[in-house]
């Protein structure tokens, strides 16, 4: 595997059809590699990008705090077959007089809840989308918001890539993997498990016929939530939620209805 550093050498680099890119902040677990087997079961060539990106970030936020291995991501990514392993700087991405931004008109979930961050989100992508020139780009549902607005962006924007979202890969209890776990102690993350459990709950409620934000507010078994929602991504529907254990933020969704594609 080859790592990369700047985005004129990664411009450069000369990759087969079709081009895979798994965009990531790094601290790599079994959801990230999910996607790289994805990108690389359909792709010739596999381009992971590995950038804790700081304009999704806000300022009281845990950009600081956010794991970080690359010597152990760049393991795991050789492991699974990935080819170009890309690592830009802040400097490289953002630039002295950096001005344009990617600013999708989005309410609700996490736009409301994280002003600016959806921002960061689609304009750094369009940079790497950019930068790597992908057919393919792989996301993960549990940012399911997320990947609606680049859906949006990349519809909008007539940028040519096609998007897939794979489904969240959970531990065996069910809590949804997430870099950010780590910052759990034990007692929080039996905690966290209320979030899945209330969404599973919502879900049940909807197939019978019933409120589904209602009935997984009133699971979340004393998690203070930041929002439940129902979200549509693409043909799909989501039930959404964000919430705090102790200082960790974690989101989640379970698909109401239609597929996540
Ligand atoms: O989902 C993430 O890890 C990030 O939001 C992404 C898509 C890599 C953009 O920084």
């Amino acid at each position: 595997m080859r790592t990369v550093r700047t985005a004129t050498e990664m411009q450069q680099v000369a990759l087969s059809h079709k081009v895979g890119l798994v965009p990531t902040m790094g601290a790599f677990h079994e959801g990230h590699l999910s996607l790289m087997r994805a990108a690389r079961a359909e792709c010739a060539s596999v381009v992971v990008s590995l950038f804790v990106n700081p304009t999704q970030f806000a300022a009281n936020e845990d950009l600081e705090l956010y794991p970080r291995d690359e010597e152990r991501d760049a393991r795991l990514a050789t492991e699974v077959g990935v080819d170009v392993l890309f690592v830009p700087s802040a400097e490289e991405l953002y630039p002295e007089g950096f001005a344009t931004w990617v600013d999708v008109e989005e309410a609700g979930g996490e736009a409301a809840a994280r002003p600016g961050h959806l921002r960061g989100v689609a304009t750094v992508c369009v940079k790497l989308f950019n930068i790597v020139r992908p057919d393919v780009a792989f996301f993960g549902q549990k940012d399911a918001q997320q990947a609606a607005v680049l859906r949006r962006v990349v519809r909008d924007l007539n940028v040519d890539v096609e998007l897939r979202v794979l489904p969240t890969v959970r531990d065996a209890d069910g809590l949804a993997l997430s870099s950010r776990n780590v910052y759990l102690s034990t007692a929080e993350r039996a905690e966290a498990l209320a979030l899945p459990r209330a969404l599973e709950t919502g879900r049940s409620a909807h197939v019978q016929g019933s409120d589904p934000i209602a009935a997984a507010r009133a699971a979340l078994n004393g998690l203070e939530p930041d929002y439940v929602e129902v979200i549509d991504v693409g043909d799909a529907r989501v039930l959404a939620a964000a919430a705090r254990v102790g200082s960790t933020r974690l989101i989640d969704n379970v698909v109401l209805e239609g597929e996540l594609r």
